[in-house]
């Protein structure tokens, strides 16, 4: 962090598909004096992502990219964040699968948030599949994204505790708070490790 003080902010781009409540903290927190980035573009795949609202409400560049032809619309993706300088992805809520080609065509880094502990429940519908094997721990892991899914380096984790009375919901409500703390410090982390 220390190293980040008056000097140039990481420009970041946010990727997201939904409701944007990581999104929302990940600005808020550039907003922060001495934050060490600045988002400059938010990217969606579903353009009634509510999360869209915010990049408008914090006049962010948005782009909406259906996927429908991935590669094409990945090349295009690469082609602006070269364009703009942007070196740091951080997917937050991003439902698609990014191909192995834009991860090592990407000159920087990608990062994602998984409402899990990770390697445990990858993928889709985890706090189901949690409360169903009657877990007693859940919760939240930022990693670095490579072409496995959820399966890039662990930078932070952060645990919650489960009880008899937790449902899918009120497990997303505990864990999605943690994750709003989790990823600003894990970008403090790598940011100040570069
Ligand atoms: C979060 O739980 C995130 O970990 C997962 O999808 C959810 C997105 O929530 N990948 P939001 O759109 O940031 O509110």
């Amino acid at each position: 962090m220390e190293k980040l003080i008056g000097q140039n902010k990481y420009s970041v781009a946010v990727f997201i598909s939904g409701t944007g409540s990581n999104l929302k903290n990940l600005i808020r927190f550039s907003l922060q004096k001495n934050s060490p980035i600045k988002i400059d573009l938010v990217l969606s795949n579903n353009s009634t992502a509510k999360g869209l609202l915010f990049a408008k409400k914090y006049r962010i560049k948005k782009m909406v990219l259906k996927f429908q032809k991935q590669s094409t619309d990945e090349n295009n993706i690469l082609i602006y964040l070269k364009k703009n300088n942007i070196k740091l992805i951080c997917l937050a809520g991003f439902m698609k699968v990014l191909s192995s080609n834009f991860i090592k065509k990407f000159n920087g880094i990608i990062l994602n948030i998984h409402p899990s502990l990770l390697p445990k429940y990858k993928g889709l519908n985890t706090h189901e599949k949690v409360i169903r094997n009657k877990e007693k721990f859940s919760g939240c892991t930022v990693h670095f994204v490579n072409s496995k899914l959820d399966s890039g380096k662990i930078i932070l984790q952060k645990k919650v505790s489960i009880n008899k009375q937790d449902t899918p919901k009120s497990l997303a409500k505990k864990v999605l708070k943690q994750e709003h703390i989790l990823y600003p410090k894990a970008l403090i982390k790598v940011l100040s490790n570069l």
